[in-house]
């Protein structure tokens, strides 16, 4: 495991287990590529680091839970569903994992956990901790399968995290790369374009 910080031990190794113990190995590993990304960008961009590391860790918890239970969590509790959400019940996952977060981890940090909530859609009025789990999700692949937008984004980076959450909504509506926009991506697209289109 990586060492993240001021972060307990006993924390990390609680978020590890659970993965574990749901099969979910692959999840783990690829949250911690999240979370090496996070600290990159939130050294990047003067952003507290620990909170990057929680939110990366926790931003896909929800894996845990099958389609089939998030759905019935979120009729359950009455949560207003995105059309993409009533189609493919796995976008609920961000929305979960926060749940998770929450009730399992004793996370309060609305930093952290607005970061989770929105890790796949992004929002309108993100805030830059939002924005670095939506972009290090992105971009935290390993090697052999680096995505084609990853240069793009990587030079946008350069610019700004606005401009690199621009590029990469973009990318996706140009490429058709979207099963069905969820309303919140499309807000944050709006909000991005006019600022740079
Ligand atoms: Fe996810
Ligand atoms: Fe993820």
């Amino acid at each position: 495991m990586i060492f993240y910080h001021d972060i307990e031990k006993d924390d990390l190794e609680k978020i590890r287990q659970t993965y574990v113990r749901h099969g979910c190995q692959h999840t783990y590993q690829h949250v911690c590529q999240v979370a090496e990304v996070a600290i990159e960008l939130a050294k990047k961009y003067e952003l507290n680091i620990e909170k990057c590391i929680i939110a990366s860790l926790l931003h896909d918890i929800s894996v845990m839970m099958t389609q089939d239970q998030m759905y019935a969590f979120a009729k359950k509790h009455n949560w207003t569903i995105d059309l993409s959400e009533e189609k493919y019940h796995f976008l609920l996952h961000q929305r979960l994992s926060r749940v998770i977060a929450q009730k399992e981890f004793c996370i309060l940090d609305e930093d952290i956990l607005s970061a989770i909530e929105c890790h796949t859609t992004l929002k309108k009025n993100a805030s830059d901790y939002d924005k670095v789990v939506f972009i290090a999700d992105k971009i935290a692949w390993d090697q052999k399968s680096k995505p084609l937008y990853d240069e793009l984004i990587d030079n946008a980076l350069d610019d700004s995290l606005d401009y690199a959450c621009y590029q990469f909504i973009k990318y996706q509506f140009d490429h058709h790369g979207l099963l069905m926009p969820h309303h919140w991506l499309k807000e944050a697209y709006q909000e991005l374009k006019e600022k740079y289109e």
